[in-house]
């Protein structure tokens, strides 16, 4: 029980609904964290590794059909359809809080039901907000104590009359008397999984999945969908992406924030390490920012969460080190290979693995040609103070001014290395037609090339056209103060299919000549798409990028171009009369300087 009645009139509607056995209040102690994991182990679930190798670390298999987001089961269930736009799914409130009372009524049978009070933000800070989640998963309690602050100072802060934002999830899978998990991982078949925001309400119901996003609450339903909403009636931003800081040899900061979609490499760009001599970066968040406007005038950012959860796949001492270093104890790892020692293994990590227990649970040695040990989406969950360049602002409840956006996809064709928009709105543009090649984090993305405009395509709470609006109106405000933009591609291939840029850390190459043109020190050659460098003025000291590939990269293909349009403006029919005129401006201005 708390001292908020409202909390605890919800918390004993949930229990009468869902009908646990038991109800337990989370107090976020580390007591409490051993606790759920002595669980997961007695019910098969978590699988304790090496603690010589890794210590305080635990291996989760997920179900096959509960391994990442579900877009399509993913609803923004506004009163108004139209409120919802075009690129959410939508049902109507009444009718799905009805189905979903279906489905709750005694789901929680045979378990116990947590109530978890956690933060997004410092604990206290202006900018944070207090969720509460109700679970019956003791994986979701213990991966929210290290993506959130859980606990009693929560409360605390909440005391008697404090708003919360409701989040109910269950696995939707009750136990029969006697039934054990026995290690199958709970969760509902996928036509009965339902991952529910009602932005009016500030209210989110989870049903049916255990994984990631679906199941931690506060991570894309709060943090993002409703948070997205809520910045736009209050006047800030809640956007996915990374925060990082960029030092100079002289000692000048420069923070930047920067939006990729899912498993584009955000965690990778939050975490560099620039070879070039002088240069410092330090990490603040990888995946969500919340920015508002301070009395100086300029945008401050802070990371709402507490913890990684990165995808592991590729993640090695020479993509990542950081992240390696940062998931070496105290780490939730899930859908991993669990090697003969009893240590983690995937795809792209460093060393090879020779036999081990693959995602499904069955031994498994890699054959050219063969399944893959760790699945696609694997994901460690650990906590960001033990990330070796955390940045000491990170917990600033103050935040940092945002220098640079950046946005980016996935394309291995067509897109250049990077180009800067002329201003605001043509940022703007950018941002709202980004596009990238689909990857694993979300279960049933199936095209080829998907938009996602500023990566918030499965995040955004809103009507689309409301949410670009809501951009050029921030814009308004910031004016000179606003964020110069930019747009990256670390993914091109030749024809041949080899990469044509190294990637990862000498991606700071062109974060130097971004801060260059902030400073003014590089001009820059104007193109149809933006400012883009020239070839000399990239730092490229000590890496060997041929002449031609270098040209390829900052080529701008105009006739590949043109033949997109179709594309996007097929793309942005379907955002109807909510289109921006000033983003149909920019669209009409892009035509003309293509030649279309
Ligand atoms: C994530 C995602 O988990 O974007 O961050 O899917
Ligand atoms: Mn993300």
């Amino acid at each position: 029980m708390s001292k908020n009645q409202k909390l605890n009139a919800w918390v004993e509607e949930v229990r009468a609904m869902c009908q646990p056995d038991s109800v337990v209040w989370c107090d976020g102690t580390t007591a409490e964290y051993n606790e759920m994991m002595r669980l997961l182990e007695e019910a098969g679930l978590a699988t304790k590794l090496n603690d010589a190798k890794r210590p305080n670390s635990y291996l989760f298999r997920s179900d096959p059909s509960d391994v990442a987001r579900v877009e399509d089961r993913t609803y923004i269930a506004s009163r108004r359809k139209e409120d919802a736009g075009p690129t959410n799914n939508w049902i109507d409130p009444d009718e799905l809080k009805k189905t979903m009372r279906g489905f709750y009524t005694g789901c929680m049978k045979g378990r116990t039901m947590y109530v978890i009070p956690f933060s997004m933000g410092p604990i206290g800070s202006p900018i944070a907000k207090i969720g509460i989640e109700i679970t019956d998963s003791p994986y979701v309690v213990a991966n929210m104590h290290i993506m959130t602050r859980v606990g009693t100072r929560v409360m605390e802060v909440l005391g008697s009359d404090g708003e919360f934002i409701p989040c109910l999830h269950s696995v939707g899978k009750p136990l029969a008397a006697g039934e054990k998990d026995n290690g199958k991982w709970p969760c509902a078949p996928i036509e009965n999984k339902y991952i529910a925001h009602f932005p009016e309400e500030n209210l989110i119901w989870s049903y049916g999945s255990g994984y990631g996003g679906n199941a931690l609450l506060g991570k894309k339903c709060l943090a993002l969908r409703i948070a997205s909403a809520m910045g736009r009636k209050e006047g800030w931003m809640a956007e996915h992406m990374l925060i990082l800081r960029l030092i100079s040899p002289e000692g000048k900061r420069y923070h930047i924030a920067a939006a990729f979609p899912s498993a584009c490499g955000k965690t990778n760009l939050a975490m560099v390490q620039p070879p070039l001599k002088g240069w410092k970066a330090e990490c603040l968040g990888d995946d969500i920012a919340w920015m508002k406007i301070k009395d100086d005038g300029r945008l401050y950012a802070i990371n709402p969460e507490a913890g990684f959860f990165g995808v592991a796949p590729g993640t090695s001492y020479s993509s990542n080190p950081m992240a390696m270093d940062t998931i070496r104890a105290n780490t939730i790892f899930t859908n991993c290979v669990l090697t003969d020692d009893k240590d983690i293994w995937w795809e792209g990590i460093d060393g090879d693995c020779q036999h081990g227990i693959d995602w499904k649970g069955r031994e498994w040695t890699p054959k050219k040609g063969g399944e893959v040990g760790a699945h696609g989406n694997a994901r460690f969950t650990a906590p960001a103070r033990q990330c070796p360049v955390i940045c000491s602002d990170w917990e600033n409840p103050a935040g940092v001014p945002i220098d640079i956006f950046i946005f980016g996809g996935r394309r291995t064709r067509v897109m250049p290395l990077v180009h800067q928009a002329m201003n605001w709105d043509h940022g703007v543009f950018m941002g709202a037609t980004a596009a990238s090649e689909p990857t694993a984090a979300a279960l049933d993305v199936k095209q080829q090339l998907r938009r996602d405009p500023m990566a918030m395509l499965p995040f955004c709470g809103y009507h689309i056209g409301d949410y670009w609006q809501h951009w050029f109106e921030m814009g308004d405000r910031l004016g000179d103060k606003a964020p110069k933009v930019f747009y990256v591609n670390w993914f091109r291939k030749n024809d041949q299919g080899k990469w044509l840029w190294p990637g990862f850390g000498d991606n700071s190459r062109v974060l130097k000549w971004m801060c260059q043109r902030l400073d003014g020190k590089v001009g820059a050659n104007e193109t149809p798409i933006g400012f883009m460098p020239k070839a000399e003025d990239l730092d490229l000291t000590g890496l060997d990028v041929p002449k031609e590939d270098l040209a390829e990269l900052l080529r701008v293909d105009v006739a590949a171009f043109k033949g997109e349009l179709a594309d996007l403006d097929a793309y942005l029919a379907k955002v109807g009369d909510r289109l921006p005129a000033r983003l149909a401006k920019q669209v009409a201005d892009y035509k003309k300087r293509l030649g279309a």
